[in-house]
């Protein structure tokens, strides 16, 4: 029967005999599958895998420095690239939904592919790839590799994407990942990470983004997502997170109206994130978090709970 140790043995052994001393790239994005898929290949060939983890400046508060520390602590052999200015630049201006994930997903593909041809004579492409995204893998959403996937045909393919795919976890469903990365002494914490978007805070900025809105929303996630830990909620919620709504509400500071941002806090319970549940988190919590999140933000004057299930309300906010 499956145990997680004799995959961890049989997958490193058959990695050995496929990739042999050849190079290869893997994008690490923080989250659980890119980060298993990368023990599992730092086991099999050390130094030859060429990890990449890259800032789009739209990740969640201080990520990019912890992560990439974690990722070091754990020997993989990994690049941090700091092209949050490039993200930021390409954003500037643009509100539609799509023409935000568009704009991120073709500025992702150019400086991995920058990053990429810097691992001279590399022959192989690695990839976090589930079971569920083999399925779903023209689905409208889409993770990371969905993006890449509806942008290679401008202009013919990037030059990493023209090597070959090696995906070991092509087979496995998310709980099998998260036992095989716990069968390899990966931390609890990385395994029970809470997905998080590609595109980041991008589309939990409503309308255009900048670098201000970015701030903004890194401070109130942060305040949100910390307390979920402190409480022991964080494991009880499937996803979690703060979106900064385009509407300036008005507020009272001694005699003067203020108007301001308004956040809105949501945290669903899912198994596959097709549906999802609103979590009914305790009042005491949500007090103490709107309260830290007004005094300690400034810009925020207003914070909503969503209590609206999927169907027909998204998790995301567009
Ligand atoms: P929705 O909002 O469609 O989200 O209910 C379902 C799950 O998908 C994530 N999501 C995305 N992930 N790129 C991604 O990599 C995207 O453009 C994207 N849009 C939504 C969302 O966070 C949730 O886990």
């Amino acid at each position: 029967s499956w145990t997680p140790d004799t995959f961890v043995d049989t997958t490193v052994a058959d990695l050995k005999k496929k990739v042999g001393t050849d190079k290869v790239i893997l994008g690490l994005s923080g989250g659980v599958d890119s980060s298993v898929a990368a023990m599992l290949l730092h086991k099999a060939i050390g130094k030859n895998l060429h990890c990449i983890f890259v800032n789009n400046g739209l990740l969640r508060k201080n990520e990019f420095h912890d992560v990439l520390k974690q990722y070091k602590g754990m020997g993989l052999n990994v690049k941090g690239v700091d092209a949050s200015a490039r993200f930021l630049d390409a954003l500037a201006g643009k509100s539609d939904p799509e023409e935000k994930r568009k704009t991120i997903g073709r500025v992702f593909i150019e400086v991995f592919d920058d990053e990429a041809h810097l691992v001279e004579d590399a022959k192989w492409l690695a990839q976090g790839t589930i079971y569920p995204d083999v399925i779903e893998s023209v689905s409208a959403t889409g993770g990371p590799s969905a993006t890449i996937k509806s942008h290679h045909n401008v202009g013919g393919l990037p030059d990493f994407m023209k090597l070959k795919v090696v995906e070991p976890l092509r087979m496995l469903f998310k709980d099998e990942v998260r036992r095989v990365g716990a069968s390899m002494d990966m931390s609890p914490a990385l395994l029970g990470r809470h997905p998080f978007p590609g595109p980041g805070l991008a589309i939990r900025i409503l309308g255009d983004i900048t670098p201000e809105k970015v701030r903004i929303l890194q401070e109130v996630d942060a305040i949100f997502i910390n307390g979920l830990r402190e409480w022991g909620l964080y494991d009880q919620v499937w996803q979690a997170g703060a979106m900064l709504l385009p509407v300036d509400s008005v507020g009272v500071m001694g005699d003067e109206r203020t108007y301001e941002k308004c956040v809105a806090l949501r945290a669903v319970e899912s198994t596959d994130g097709m549906t999802a549940d609103w979590v009914n988190l305790p009042y005491n919590f949500l007090q103490k978090t709107s309260n830290d999140i007004i005094n300690k933000v400034k810009g925020v004057n207003r914070v909503v709970y969503d209590i609206s299930s999927k169907p027909p309300a998204t998790i995301e906010w567009e």
